[in-house]
This record gives C-alpha cells, structure tokens and sequence, in this order.
C-alpha cells in the first residue's frame, strides 16, 4: 500500500506530463518574470508581448499584480511578510501554469532578491528567467500613471515601493531592459526576441 504522504507526488507523476503538453503546444513552457518598480512599464510591455506571441500562435498567461491583489490575494497588504505570501502563491500558480504547457508572463514588483530567489526556487530555475525592467524611479514618478506616488509622498499610502519601502535591483537578471530612452513597443521587441528563443519547441 502506497504511504497516504505520498500519494500526491503519485498522483502528479501519473497525469499527463508537462512534456506531452508542451508537444501538443509546439512551446517550451517557461516562466518570464518581470520585476520593477511600480510604473516602470512592466504590464504596458507584457501586454505588447503578450499578444504578439498569441498571434504567432503561442498560448500564453499574463498576471499582474493589481489584478492577482483583487482576486486570489485580496486579503494581502503590501508588509514585507505579505508581499512575500502574494508572491509565493503566485510562484505556485504559475508552476501549474507551466506544467499545463503555458508560457507565463508575470508583472509584479517583486521588490527584493529574497523574494525573487523565492519565486525562482518555487518555479524552478529551469524555466524562471528573471527580467528587469530597469526605470530610474525618477521617471516612474513622473509618469505617475496611477497617482500612486504623489499619494505616497504625501503620506497617503504608507510601505510604497520605492519611497517608503525598499526596491532592490536585480544583480543577476537572465535580462535587463532599460526603458528611459526607448517606446514600450522597442522594449516588448527585446522582450519577445529573448522569449522566442526560450519557448522554442524543436
Ligand atoms: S509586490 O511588491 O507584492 O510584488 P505587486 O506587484 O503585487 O507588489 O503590486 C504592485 C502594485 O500595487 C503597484 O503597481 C501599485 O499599482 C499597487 N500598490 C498599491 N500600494 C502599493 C505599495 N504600497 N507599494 C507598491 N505598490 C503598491
């Protein structure tokens, strides 16, 4: 008889395999993760990409994190511990994602290496490729696309990334791109060059 602790790793060895997946798909399933700080162009360049691999035909899944905050983690803050819950269960999610065979496009600010070696560990350094999107805070905040920083600095949100709270760059990305002199859709082209080679079934 099979120990009763064992049986969930029986059960994933016995359903379909990511391999067969991704054989139906004709894509490797990895997992982009883009951290930056908020408004650094992280959505804005996913969805480009986003939809370019669609019409090439690639079946993909974008998470962001003001989307993820209003549904599965609608009970997280952003203090430290919960930020690291919201990105814990995300790693989860988008380890599912993956084992079906899909290309997962993350957009959360992961702010600190921590967190980020914890998204990378829970995925798997396989298909983890860590993408910085690298705006000077400077910028963010004059763009401001969502008031958040002039809310921040007057006191209004407390724990802000980036004003308040810290945002450690990354040291060893598997990519950076520097937005400041560049348009989103120059960006989502180095973006979609880096995955084309990543997700390249053969
Ligand atoms: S993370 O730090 O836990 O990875 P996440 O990516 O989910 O953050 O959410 C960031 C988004 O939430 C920002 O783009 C912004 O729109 C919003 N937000 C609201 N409050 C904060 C805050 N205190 N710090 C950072 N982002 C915040």
């Amino acid at each position: 008889m099979k120990e009763r602790g064992n049986n969930i790793f029986t059960i994933y060895d016995e359903v379909i395999q990511q391999g067969e997946k991704e054989e139906l798909l004709k894509q490797k399933a990895v997992s982009i993760w883009m951290t930056g700080l908020s408004g650094s162009g992280k959505t804005t360049i996913a969805k480009i990409v986003e939809r370019k691999l669609h019409e090439q035909g690639h079946l993909t899944q974008l998470l962001d994190g003001d989307n993820v905050r209003h549904g599965l983690n609608k009970n997280l803050t952003f203090t430290e511990e919960d930020r690291t819950e919201n990105i814990r269960r995300i790693a989860e999610v988008n380890k599912l994602f993956n084992a079906c065979g899909i290309v997962t496009i993350n957009c959360f600010v992961s702010p600190t290496v921590a967190i980020r070696e914890m998204a990378r560990d829970i995925i798997g350094a396989k298909s983890f490729n860590e993408v910085f999107i690298n705006t000077p805070l400077h910028i963010c905040e004059e763009r401001d696309v969502k008031g958040l920083y002039k809310k921040a600095r007057k006191g209004e949100i407390k724990n802000f990334t980036g004003i308040d709270s810290p945002f450690e760059g990354s040291t060893n990305p598997e990519m950076t791109i520097y937005t400041e002199n560049k348009t989103a859709e120059e960006s989502a082209e180095e973006l979609l060059n880096f995955i084309s080679t990543k997700i390249k079934y053969d």
